[in-house]
């Protein structure tokens, strides 16, 4: 008699009909390396975004599919494949002045004194700490301009980092068409954005608006780099992705590197939770601004 041949059943597909096979052993490599290279959790209801952008990047690659995939960006040599499977899976949606209302805050009630500060000689620093393809910091930068037309020659700037290099190379570009443009104030457009003369009826950031701020590769799960305070910070429609201990440590390394008073503003279903939550006072829907440094617990984590 000849032994029976044990045959493990197939693997279940998580997409029907689809092109290659994706299993949840496929689902559970990529989640877990979302989680440890950006702190984005992944769930199985997420199955059908991620098969749809991972497929590409496999038939870009020619591999035969999601199990060649998983074994290349579990090994060595996949080390740069891993940060296209980050790219590929972050959302990078965004827009000019989204969120208004955190702009006018911004502008009515941080901008006259932070202006005359600068006026001043101090130094003044705002970050976006997720900035996508950049139209979040250049409407930070343009509601400064809108007050302050010669912020240049002082020392008031704006950092915008992200994770993914491929979107901070379109924020520093700074080229956008006209329907991304639309929320602009046509007179800041005109004065800050050069149409382009390749026929494409594109527009590109003056130099003189590019050279307020600067794109940096920023992970909000690994290290800082920066040291000076913050008196603003933008971290908007990001820590949504991450799980409540990343969020919670993400809130509390903020707050040391604002000065007291200083404005964070959030996206628009997020909230502040954790030991920060001590931290600050609401100041409008999705804005906080930091305790005074006598008259806060929070701590760090
Ligand atoms: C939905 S966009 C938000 C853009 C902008 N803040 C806004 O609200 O319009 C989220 C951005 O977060 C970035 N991101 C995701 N995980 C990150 C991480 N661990 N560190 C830094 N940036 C991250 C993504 O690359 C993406 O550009």
């Amino acid at each position: 008699m000849t032994p029976a041949v044990y045959k493990a059943p197939p693997a279940s597909n998580l997409v029907e009909n689809a092109e290659f096979s994706f299993t949840a052993r496929d689902l559970s490599v990529i989640a877990g390396i979302m989680m440890q290279e950006a702190g984005i959790a992944l769930s199985e209801s997420k199955a059908n975004l991620i098969y749809s952008r991972l497929a590409k990047r496999i038939r870009k690659l020619g591999l035969e599919g999601f199990e060649e995939y998983c074994t290349l960006v579990q090994t060595p040599q996949g080390k740069e494949e891993r940060k296209e499977l980050v790219a590929a899976l972050t959302t990078n949606v965004t827009r000019f002045f989204r969120e208004p209302h955190h702009f006018e805050h911004m502008r009515a009630k941080m901008l006259p004194n932070l202006i005359q500060r600068a006026r001043a000689g101090q130094r003044i620093r705002f970050w976006s700490a997720a900035c996508s393809s950049g139209p979040e910091p250049y409407s930070m930068a343009l509601t400064l301009l809108r007050d302050m037309p010669d912020a240049g020659r002082y020392d008031i700037r704006i950092l915008a980092t992200d994770i993914d290099p491929n979107v901070l190379a379109v924020a520093a570009e700074g080229i956008y068409d006209d329907s991304q443009l639309a929320p602009v104030p046509e007179a800041s457009r005109q004065s800050w954005f050069r149409p382009l003369n390749d026929g494409s009826g594109r527009w590109q950031a003056k130099d003189e608006l590019r050279q307020l701020i600067s794109f940096r590769q920023t992970n909000l799960i690994g290290n800082w780099p920066m040291k000076g305070k913050f008196q603003i910070i933008f971290c908007r429609n990001v820590v949504i992705y991450f799980d409540n201990p990343t969020q919670e440590r993400i809130w509390s390394r903020f707050l040391p590197l604002l000065e007291e008073n200083g404005a964070l503003y959030i996206g628009h279903s997020e909230r502040i939770s954790g030991t920060a939550e001590q931290g600050v006072v609401s100041d409008g829907v999705t804005i906080y601004r930091t305790r005074s440094a006598g008259g806060s617990k929070w701590q760090s984590v």
